[in-house]
Order: structure tokens, then C-alpha cells, then sequence
């Protein structure tokens, strides 16, 4: 485990109480104080702050990357050099040129890499997800997934050097890939619109942002992040297909609300900001947050020899989206999202069918049942284009 920090704590205890097989054998961090403490609560048997020494250790079979996001790079590139399968916290890289660099690395030294994007691993995304699969939603023509907070809790994330961006980078991250996985990993992003300010917090990057992602195939995906969030972590998506509507709640509403006049003492879940009156626990955070089911599709990957469901080169493309939106919040335009190679299906390949057939020569625009019980039907007539209208009475 490369870090010692907030996320390499979640993902010892997500790895050590998954499959009931793994065991993570070396810790590392930069500072030794550090990495002797955290090896010592997790029961890790070896730790160094040497990062050479941590990656090529003998017992290390997978080297989990939990490390700030501008040691991701220089991390990937060592471990794929030792020949060891890795997987990375996200986002993959500050911007889609350093992750493009360890996609390269990996590529080239033909190391299994897996991207740890948790938020499409939840239980409530991979079972809906499945559902969008199996078309009980249609056509997906827009997907909105929403992370807000009310700030990330190091001071490098606050650091654009460092993080890369500001709420856009840290969160939007998650946000697109979800936007993604429910519209289709083999469609193409094509373009970007996105709005990016600095409203409330003392920093260079940006604490709010709001963005439009145009796909090939006509649909959007919609990211809302902010830092400047008030009342907890807000994790939500929704989605709006042909034939269906997802709505998903995985954080503040998750059916467990409690409340608590004299207060609850301690931790309530990740971010809340009361701990008395009404509080939103979240049950089990490390499931309801897909770390389990994450970890078990990489190293179920791992041994079966296959790709997991998020891959470096998903991370890339999430990053090459970001860089757009970037660009768009300082440009005010629709901006290009710019990938150095496209692995999905063409464009052609995706265009949907749009009209719906009511007969051989009739489209279907609408059907409705009125308030006096008549069902109407509104018509469009192929041959001229008119448009009419069908009664039948109750
Ligand atoms: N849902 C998720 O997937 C998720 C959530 C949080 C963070 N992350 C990612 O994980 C990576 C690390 O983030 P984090 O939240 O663990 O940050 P963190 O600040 O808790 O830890 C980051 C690094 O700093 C080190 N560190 C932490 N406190 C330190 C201290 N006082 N002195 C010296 N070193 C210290 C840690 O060992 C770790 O290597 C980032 O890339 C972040 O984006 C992912």
C-alpha cells in the first residue's frame, strides 16, 4: 500500500475484509513515523519510506497506488518497472498527459492496471447500471451524477500544484466516469461545456463547477462538484433513458436517519458536519461507497487473467475530459475533449434511431391519458410530416 493517508486506510480495510484472502504486506510512506503506525493498526508486517524498496519487495504481488495525486505518475511507473500489477486511486493523474504517461508504462511493461474509481462499483450503481444493460431504461439521453462537500480535509488537495485542479479534478473525476459508465464506455465524449469559479474558498483553484459532456452518440453527461457545499457529502446521480428514470441517493438519504437530541459522539460519515438533531449515518460506508466490490473485480481480474471494469486507460480518458472542461470554464466555449487514441466504438457505429413507430405510416410522438379517462394520441405522418391528433373517448 503506497500511502498512509484517509484513502489507503479505507482501502487496507476494504482489502483486508473483502475476499478473505488478501493481505496487504508492506506499507509505505514518505514519512517512516507514519508508515510504522499504520502498519502496526492494520497488522502489515513490513513498511518503509523507500518507494523502490516498497514496490519491489518480494511478498508484493499488487501495489495499490493511495498516495497524493502528484505521486501517482512517478508511483505507477516505478511499480510497473518491477514488473508488479497495479492499481491507482483516482483521478489517474493531475491532467491527461501525465496519465497518458502511465498508461504507456503500464502498456509497455504489459503489467495488469486497474483504476480504483469506487462510485461505479456502489451497490446501487452496479445494480442499476445492470438494469440500463438489460434496456429497462431505454436509451440513456442524459446522465447528472452530483458530488458537493464541504472540502476536502489535507492541505495538499487545496494546492492546485499539487491536486492538479481544484473540486473539478478532485470530484468531477467521479462524476464523469459515472456519467460514462451508465451512457456507455464505447461511446465516444466528443465535447465539453463547463462553468468553474472560485466563490468562497481562499484558494487558486476552483471550489464550484458545473459541466456539460456531449457523447457521440447525442447524449450528455452532466457533473455538478463543489467544495463549498453545506450539510454533508451530497452524492446523487440521475439518470433519464427512453423508457425510464434512475434516481439514486447514496449518501445523505440512505434510508437510515436518526435523531439525536443530546448528540452522537464521535464519527457519523465521511464529511457530515453535525453530530446532534437529525444525522444521516451511512450503514457500512466502506460497501456503500463500492470499495469492497471494487477491489474484488481487480484481483478477481488479476487472477483470471482479464481487465477489470475500470481501467488506466478509463482514468485517461476521464482526465482528457477534465483538461476540456478546464478549458471551456476559461474559454466560455464547447471545447474538444483531445485523446490521443480512441479505444471505443466509431462514431457512426453509435448513432441511435430516434423515431418511434406507431404504424407503417405513422410515427409515435405521444400518448396520454386525459383527466375525462380518453386516451390521445399524438401522430406524425411520414409520407407529409403532418402532425395529428388521434382521440378515443372512455
Ligand atoms: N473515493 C476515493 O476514491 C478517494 C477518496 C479520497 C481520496 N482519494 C484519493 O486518494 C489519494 C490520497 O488522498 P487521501 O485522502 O488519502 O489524502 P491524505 O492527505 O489523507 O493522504 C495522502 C498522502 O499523504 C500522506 N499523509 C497524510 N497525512 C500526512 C501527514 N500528516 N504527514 C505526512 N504525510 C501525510 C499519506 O500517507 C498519503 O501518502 C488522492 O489521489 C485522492 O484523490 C480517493
Amino acid at each position: 500500500m503506497l500511502g498512509t493517508g484517509f484513502i489507503a486506510d479505507f482501502y487496507v480495510s476494504a482489502l483486508h475484509g473483502g475476499r478473505n484472502c488478501d493481505r496487504v504486506v508492506m506499507a509505505y510512506s514518505t514519512t517512516p513515523e507514519r508508515a510504522t503506525a499504520f502498519a502496526k493498526k492494520h497488522g502489515i508486517p513490513n513498511w518503509t519510506n523507500d518507494l523502490n524498496e516498497a514496490v519491489n519487495h518480494p511478498d508484493v504481488e499488487v501495489v495499490c497506488i493511495g498516495l497524493r495525486n502528484d505521486q501517482h505518475a512517478e508511483a505507477a511507473i516505478a511499480a510497473a518497472e518491477a514488473g508488479k500489477a497495479l492499481m491507482c486511486t483516482k483521478p489517474l493523474a493531475r491532467n491527461a498527459e501525465e496519465a497518458w504517461t502511465m498508461v504507456q508504462a503500464v502498456e509497455k511493461a504489459g503489467v495488469f492496471a486497474g483504476y480504483l474509481e469506487d462510485l461505479v462499483y456502489t451497490p446501487k450503481t452496479l445494480s442499476s447500471m445492470k438494469s440500463v444493460r438489460e434496456g429497462a431504461i431505454g436509451r440513456v439521453l442524459w446522465a447528472k451524477s452530483r458530488e458537493t462537500h464541504p472540502g476536502p480535509h489535507s492541505p495538499w488537495f487545496w494546492d492546485v500544484k499539487k491536486a492538479g485542479g481544484g473540486a473539478l479534478v478532485d470530484l468531477g473525476c467521479h462524476c464523469i466516469e459515472i456519467g460514462r459508465s451508465f451512457i456507455g464506455k464505447e461511446v465516444r465524449p466528443v465535447e465539453v461545456m463547463c462553468w468553474a469559479d472560485t466563490q468562497v474558498k481562499p484558494i487558486d483553484a476552483e471550489d464550484h463547477a458545473i459541466g456539460l459532456v456531449r457523447y457521440a452518440n447525442g447524449a450528455i453527461g452532466q457533473f455538478e462538484v463543489a467544495w463549498s457545499f453545506r450539510g454533508g457529502m451530497d452524492l446523487r446521480d440521475e439518470v433519464m433513458g427512453t423508457d425510464g428514470t434512475i434516481w439514486l441517493n447514496h449518501f445523505l438519504r440512505t434510508g437510515f436517519e436518526m435523531f439525536t437530541a443530546p448528540g452522537n459522539k464521535g464519527y457519523v460519515a465521511e464529511k457530515a458536519e453535525s453530530s446532534s438533531g437529525w444525522l444521516f449515518p451511512v450503514g457500512d460506508e466502506v460497501n456503500a461507497l463500492g470499495y469492497n466490490h471494487m477491489f474484488t473485480d481487480m484481483l478477481d481480474s488479476i487472477e483470471q487473467g482479464r481487465q477489470p471494469m475500470e481501467t488506466f486507460y478509463d482514468g485517461y480518458v476521464v482526465n482528457a475530459i477534465m483538461d476540456a472542461a478546464y478549458r471551456s470554464a476559461k474559454s466560455k466555449k464547447w471545447e474538444p475533449i483531445e485523446l490521443k487514441e480512441w479505444r471505443g466504438l466509431s462514431d457512426e457505429e453509435v448513432q441511435a434511431k430516434k423515431e418511434v413507430e406507431y404504424d407503417e405510416k405513422h410515427w409515435l410522438l405521444k400518448e396520454e391519458v386525459m383527466p375525462d379517462g380518453s386516451r390521445k394520441l399524438l401522430l406524425k405522418e411520414k409520407a407529409t410530416g403532418a402532425l395529428i391528433q388521434v382521440e378515443e373517448s372512455v
